[in-house]
């Protein structure tokens, strides 16, 4: 593995207190930055002052959205030790889809190799109240100025660093979602599966509606018959209907969480059945009906666990658990903060030590 330059900058930045940090508004000092050419390969790996890139306006990116992402977190325990939560897992599936979009894999050595040395050069960045954590943006992007469509020749993988707090402006407590069945996200055979920019660019007319009806997020139902619960904007989601904890399988539509894989394991752990299993929005329904949709939340590394407390569909509102923070949810958040921030062992060998 080619060794990594490190350059710093030499004006640092003032750093936000922990209080005020929202999702996603303010980046470190430095960014890991590495290339890829057509016979070179990926090649030099670097820690850079972060600063904007300068890019030709044919770059093939801009035009075609050919670019993958993914979100890890880093957090600083009680202990002072800094934490990242399944570096792995992320790493594998920034490669899933880097091949759904036709980029260059990457060594995933070198992946966990940028988020350590990254990590490392900003760790005063990496905040230290409970329920805030640094947030990890790897990504690659297309960077032949091309206007042909095929893959480009020469590609950029970078990753950036923002200190966050709450995904959700409401914080810990329960968001609002609403179904629909006249936009769609995704199909079988697409690119729902992946981190790809596309497939949140798509969302965003549908989550617009949904917010002037005053919902946070968009529930996608399957793109087909519009009956299957699919996924939320930026999470995956969980229900439980009387002692089942139900969440759509991994069919090729929607994104194989790496908070929902977690969550799985805890509830099985804990002897909960829990399925990965079709369910429709009629079965939600004449649960909520029947009284025994109990609670429902979603999952997701920016979101982590997030309570829902109202679905709305049809022009009907479903408030769930009396709009509060079911126990499971509750229990399932506790849980896993405690394991991300080094509160409890480590049993599943999730977390790794920023050496
Ligand atoms: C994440 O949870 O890491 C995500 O990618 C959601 C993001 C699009 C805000």
């Amino acid at each position: 593995m080619s060794s990594i330059a490190v350059n710093r900058s030499t004006s640092l930045k003032p750093r936000p207190s922990d209080d005020q940090l929202q999702f996603g508004t303010v980046f470190t000092d430095h960014m890991f930055v590495m290339d890829y050419s057509e016979g070179k390969g990926w090649h030099d790996p670097r820690v850079q002052p972060y600063q904007p890139f300068a890019m030709d306006p044919a770059t093939a990116v801009l035009h075609y959205a050919q670019a993958v992402f993914d979100g890890c977190k880093a957090y600083r325990g009680g202990d002072g030790v800094i934490r990242f939560f399944r570096a792995e897992k992320h790493a594998e599936r920034l490669n899933q889809s880097c091949e759904r979009l036709c980029i260059p894999q990457l060594d995933p050595a070198m992946i966990l190799e940028s988020f350590q040395a990254l990590v490392k050069v900003d760790q005063d960045w990496v905040p230290r109240k409970r329920g805030t954590s640094l947030y990890l943006r790897p990504t690659v992007i297309a960077a032949e100025p091309f206007l042909g469509v095929r893959p480009a020749k020469s590609y950029l993988y970078f990753l950036i660093l923002s200190p966050v707090g709450p995904y959700y402006a409401e914080g810990i407590n329960p968001v609002k979602i609403l179904a629909t069945d006249t936009y769609v996200r995704a199909v079988k055979g697409g690119t729902g599966a992946v981190k790809t920019a596309g497939n949140y660019a798509a969302s965003i007319y549908a989550a617009e509606e949904a917010k002037h009806q005053g919902y946070t997020q968009v529930l996608w139902l399957d793109g087909v018959e519009h009956k299957y619960l699919d996924e939320v904007g930026t999470m995956n989601i969980m229900v439980k209907i009387g002692d089942e904890v139900i969440t759509p399988p991994l069919s090729g539509s929607i994104l194989p969480g790496v908070t929902r894989d977690s969550i799985l394991s805890l509830c099985r752990d804990w002897g909960l059945k829990a399925s990965e299993r079709q369910i429709s929005i009629d079965e939600v329904v004449a649960a909520a009906r029947g009284g025994t949709l109990a609670e429902m939340w979603g999952t997701g590394t920016a979101a982590v666990v997030s309570p829902v407390g109202e679905l709305g569909y049809k022009g009907e509102k479903i408030i769930i658990n009396q709009g509060k923070t079911g126990p499971l949810t509750q229990k399932l958040y506790d849980a896993i903060v405690a394991i991300q921030y080094g509160e409890t062992n480590d049993a599943k060998g999730w977390m790794s030590v920023l050496r």
